[in-house]
């Protein structure tokens, strides 16, 4: 009974990340085929496709215009070569490959959230007050969880690291959570119920903290589940990561068809 419960958390949390990095993949493509591509052929309009008037490329704000590019060019290594870092073969067959990746993603979580908090504080929120105080939060959270995992992977005590580690890495995933959960309500309800123009309807403030909070709160129960539950609690936990990743499952093909493609 206690095997079969560490087995079913176990199979169901790879279940879940496979779904995951399938979502990630699929948005770093939509990144470098938008605006990688505007960047290298010269058609800046393509950065302004999705976000709105000032906010993608404005012409004579340089600082703006870096800042983005900075901010997108490191959304593709977090798309693409982050959730490498949770991968236990990886780890196992290449540690210089995860002690050099993981340095990166530190220091990417530092210019990402900071690169994002320059451009939401000086070009104004793109999506409401409140998306403005949890990505704020996000970025807080990240940077605090990051400076953690290096802490004590310097103090090799690598329990605590990779606790604080998988921390940073929901957290760096927030954005594309929030761009799966909007689209999961969305096709749910089918329509945009509880969201308004200016991003202050009910479901626009649940998502603005949601999209942070709650994936943290999953990992802390799944934390406890592995490492201290009982057969109930893992079997549980086990269901509750089946939920999760049919709903990312669900929600990076609706964020594909809906949101992706039709900008390309
Ligand atoms: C946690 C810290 C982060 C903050 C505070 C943040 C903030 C922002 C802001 C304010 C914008 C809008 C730009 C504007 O108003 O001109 C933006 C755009 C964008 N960000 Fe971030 N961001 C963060 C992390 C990330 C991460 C980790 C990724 C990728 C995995 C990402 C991917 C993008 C993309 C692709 C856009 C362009 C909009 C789109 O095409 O959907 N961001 N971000």
């Amino acid at each position: 009974m206690e095997k079969t419960a560490a087995r079913a958390l176990s199979v169901t949390a790879a279940a879940w990340f496979v779904a995951l990095v399938a979502g990630l993949w699929a948005f770093g493509i939509y990144i470098v085929g938008l605006y990688g591509v505007g960047a290298a052929t010269g058609d800046w309009e393509r950065w302004n496709a999705v976000l709105p008037a000032g906010h993608g490329y404005n012409r004579g704000d340089a600082a703006g215009n870096l800042a983005l590019g900075v901010h997108l060019l490191l959304a593709v290594f977090v798309t693409f070569l982050g959730a490498m870092q949770l991968v236990p073969a990886l780890r196992a067959r290449a540690p210089a490959f995860h002690r050099w990746n993981g340095r990166v993603f530190i220091a990417v979580a530092f210019a990402i959230a900071g690169s994002g908090l320059f451009i939401a504080f000086t070009r104004g929120a793109v999506a409401g007050t409140y998306m403005a105080i949890g990505n704020t939060l996000n970025a807080v959270l990240l940077m605090a969880c990051a400076a953690l995992a290096l802490r004590f992977a310097l103090k090799r005590r690598f329990d605590v690291h990779r606790r604080w580690a998988l921390r940073a890495f929901v957290l760096m995933l927030g954005v594309f959570f929030y761009r799966l959960g909007m689209m999961l309500w969305f096709v749910a309800n089918r329509g945009p119920v509880g969201h308004t123009d200016a991003f202050d309807g009910p479901f626009d403030i649940f998502l603005a903290f949601a999209h942070v909070l709650l994936p943290l709160a999953i990992l802390e129960l799944y934390l406890r589940a592995r490492d201290r539950g009982g057969a109930l609690a893992r079997f549980a936990m086990a269901g509750a990561l089946t939920v999760a990743t049919l709903a990312t499952a669900a929600g990076g093909l609706f964020a594909i068809v809906g949101l992706w493609l039709p900008r390309l």
